[in-house]
């Protein structure tokens, strides 16, 4: 925070970075890092710099290396955060417009790094396909976010974006427009190799259906 003497007021300093990647050195982390830096360095793109962060900066400079391959890793910063430490989550949210959380299973982690940004006014963004933890993210920090001018935006990942494309395309189609109360969208995947998931993945899943109230 700066205190403006002027004004008497007290503003945000300007934050460090476009957007910090948290939970980078992950399996979907490494994924985001990769399409993250498609979009650096170019004039007409909004992000003009970003860091990542976790808890292991050994293993988050190997999934920038990872993510850079054939070229040799830009100097993106590295940070070190916890979600188990609140502290280094604060600093984290006061550095940048927004983090982007690849940590999960969110209901086990997912809080903090909400709370710190709302708390801070940075925006939320994230990968989460947990229903609970979105709803329960939205009964409580909803009025604070409002506040503070905290945008906090959850199911951005895979298995949400298309079936909202999907809602939207179909929703369209119909004359008059129709108002859906309930949609089911079905996915089947297809390939000449094995299939496989990631552990992290897959606990979010089992947790997730776990606590589904339907
Ligand atoms: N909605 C979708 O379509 C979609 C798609 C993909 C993934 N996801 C979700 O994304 C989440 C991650 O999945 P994943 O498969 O990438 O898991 P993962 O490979 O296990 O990655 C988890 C990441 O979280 C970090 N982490 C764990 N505990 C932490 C803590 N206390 N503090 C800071 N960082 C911590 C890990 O750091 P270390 O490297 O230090 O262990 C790692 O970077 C899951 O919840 C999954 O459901 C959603």
């Amino acid at each position: 925070m700066f205190y403006n003497f002027q004004s008497g007021h007290i503003t945000k300093a300007q934050p460090t970075y476009d957007m910090i990647i948290l939970g980078a050195s992950g399996f979907t982390g490494k994924h985001v890092i990769r399409e993250t830096l498609k979009f650096l360095n170019i004039p007409s793109s909004p992000l003009k710099n970003f860091a990542i962060a976790g808890r292991n900066t050994s293993k988050l400079s190997q999934a920038l290396q990872w993510a850079s391959c054939p070229n040799p890793p830009p100097e993106i910063p590295i940070l070190t955060a916890d979600t188990t430490d609140p502290a280094s989550l604060r600093h984290l949210a006061s550095r940048t417009k927004i983090i982007l959380n690849c940590v999960g299973p969110f209901r086990l982690y997912g809080e903090p790094v909400v709370e710190a940004c709302v708390d801070s006014g940075c925006d939320y963004l994230d990968i989460c396909g947990e229903p609970e933890f979105m709803e329960r993210m939205e009964v409580k920090y909803h009025d604070k976010a409002v506040e503070n001018g905290s945008l906090v935006v959850s199911a951005c990942g895979f298995d949400s974006i298309p079936a909202e494309l999907g809602w939207m395309f179909n929703s369209r189609q119909w004359m008059p427009p129709a108002i859906f109360s309930k949609v089911e969208a079905y996915i089947s995947l297809e390939s000449d190799k094995r299939i496989v998931g990631n552990l992290g993945t897959y606990e979010s899943a089992v947790l997730s259906m776990a606590y589904c109230r339907n």
